[in-house]
């Protein structure tokens, strides 16, 4: 069985995700404040998704997940920010990070779950290191190369 701590730090790091990535959504300016509005609302979409799909799985295996934001603010790696203007740049790259550190947590967590034949965890976290390398790819080539046009 997978180790439900891991699990419920990946469930923290969503609910804490959630929230940074709506300040984010909220509080960027500058060029390309449109296209980082939605973008950072299709990840915080994603993330609540899979706050839930995280949660039931707990359930399912008779697990109790962490159910309150004092729980959640207590375990998660992923570190709140200041409500403040935040520029272009600065927003592609805590989104980056993050995004960076939940693509090595899941991936352990998947490494975890193919170890013990646990195939439902394992499928789950196949998903979501599938859509972190996409996107993990789609911020590499906005933010690279001729014509970059995140340049604040
Ligand atoms: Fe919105």
């Amino acid at each position: 069985m997978t180790c439900s701590k891991k699990l419920n730090t990946y469930l923290a790091n969503l609910a804490v995700w959630n929230v940074k990535l709506h300040n984010l959504h909220w509080n960027v300016v500058g060029k390309l404040f449109v296209s980082l509005h939605e973008y950072t609302e299709s990840r915080y979409d994603a993330a609540f998704e899979a706050f839930d799909e995280v949660a039931e799985v707990l359930k399912m295996r008779g697990e109790m997940p962490l159910s309150t934001m004092k729980d959640y603010l207590a375990v998660a790696t992923i570190e709140e920010v200041p409500a403040q203007d935040y520029g272009c740049r600065e927003v592609v790259e805590m989104v980056q990070s993050d995004m960076q550190l939940m693509l090595a947590l899941a991936k352990e967590i998947r490494d975890d779950a193919a170890q013990s034949d646990d195939f439902q965890v394992q499928s789950l976290f196949e998903g979501y290191i599938a859509d972190f390398t996409k996107q993990l790819w789609f911020i590499r080539a906005m933010t690279t190369g001729h014509g970059q046009a995140c340049s604040r």
